[in-house]
């Protein structure tokens, strides 16, 4: 199975996970659904192309090995889970019926996140992105993941962070920590819901007063989950995230330009994970870096205004795999492959399936040295 721009898909493909694109309106059908082994015809293409669809995946036995990597069906399905319950909050929001919002839904969705990601192999996490057609749920989730995996794999880490910064009582649990933390990052970024709709999708650069309207997000945001604090559908905790995840560990963030530990963990955690989603996502105007190129971004931000908490990106670019199995990857001969391994120094091996567009049946792996051969395109 590959995972593969909707552009490059022919009709006879085989798809490999089933489509849904649901409909806006909380209750009513699917817009399009395609079943997994459809062999895909030109006006399917055309229709997934019309509804904004970017990417499909398509079944390729060269690359079956790498199936659960490119694919995780019990993450998918986890995260569909939470993207239901995102909407149902998101309508909540916007129409200010917070009566519609379930706590114990949206906890048990977290938790279901949680779960699975224990089971799931750690690059999963990062090339199983589902492309959703609306940036910001997607975007939620994203960081919602992120968030969640990065702190799993370093529990240790960030329990003395967490109960030396907040000076927990022994009724702190880093379980209930964890999912504060999952709830947060998925609702960080709630309150551009009520930003209007050609700001957010705007291109080129926004006026002075957009700007401002955009910054108005993390308060917005943070606003309606005191709301739900009160009536006890959230815990306190969970507000920080949306509250703090544009501010920047050296100052000059916003919206009140907190610096260091006045920023809450759960903003300096999530303001790392949203990055790095950001950068590496598909938007309607640019394709997204990839990982190793959004890492040196990240890197290049820091230098400039210690941007990040500076424990926490160590952590992260520790974390991320810069070329994860399963990554597709063009080089510089006009080859284009996937990452398929890593030699004993942690350099990937791709899988080379074309050159110059031609189809290779038998595909030959190639170790990517830096010195020699071809070299992996990453800009
Ligand atoms: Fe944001
Ligand atoms: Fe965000």
């Amino acid at each position: 199975m590959r995972r593969i721009p909707l552009d490059q898909v022919q009709p006879g493909d085989e798809l490999a996970v089933d489509v849904k694109i649901q409909s806006e309106h909380p209750g009513t059908l699917y817009k399009l659904r395609l079943p997994v082994g459809r062999s895909l015809t030109r006006r399917d293409l055309k229709r997934l192309k019309t509804l904004g669809q970017s990417y499909l995946f398509i079944e390729d036995e060269r690359t079956a090995d790498l199936d659960e990597l490119v694919h995780d069906e019990e993450l998918a399905a986890a995260e569909e889970e939470l993207n239901a319950e995102l909407k149902k909050t998101v309508d909540g929001f916007r129409q200010e019926k917070l009566d519609q919002i379930s706590a114990e839904n949206l906890n048990n969705s977290v938790e279901g996140l949680i779960e699975s990601l224990k089971n799931s192999p750690v690059q999963a996490a990062f090339t199983s992105l589902k492309s959703h057609n609306d940036y910001t749920a997607k975007h939620s989730l994203d960081v919602a993941r992120l968030a969640l995996f990065f702190v799993m794999a370093y529990e240790d880490k960030f329990y003395r962070f967490a109960t030396s910064q907040t000076g927990a009582s022994a009724s702190f649990t880093l379980k209930y920590w964890l999912r504060d933390l999952g709830l947060g990052a998925l609702l960080h970024d709630i309150g551009k819901w009520r930003i209007p709709r050609y700001i957010l999708t705007k291109e080129g650069p926004l006026s002075d007063d957009e700007w401002e309207a955009m910054k108005r997000h993390p308060s917005l945001g943070a606003n309606f989950l005191r709301k739900l604090r009160r009536k006890n559908i959230i815990r306190p905790l969970v507000r920080q995230a949306s509250l703090h995840h544009h501010e920047k560990y050296g100052g000059g963030g916003y919206p009140a330009g907190r610096k260091e530990n006045q920023i809450h963990l759960h903003g300096r955690i999530v303001a790392v994970c949203d990055v790095y989603s950001a950068l590496t996502s598909n938007r309607a105007y640019r394709d997204g870096l990839l990982p190793s190129r959004a890492l040196k971004t990240m890197e290049t931000m820091q230098a400039e205004d210690r941007h990040f908490d500076p424990e926490i990106l160590r952590l992260f670019l520790e974390f991320i795999e810069p070329f994860p199995r399963g990554l597709e990857v063009d080089l510089d001969d006009g080859s284009h492959g996937i990452v398929c391994d890593h030699d004993h120094q942690g350099r990937p091996i791709v899988r080379i399936l074309s050159r110059d567009g031609e189809k290779l049946v038998d595909p030959p792996e190639i170790a990517i040295t830096p010195e020699t051969g071809p070299q992996i395109v990453d800009t």
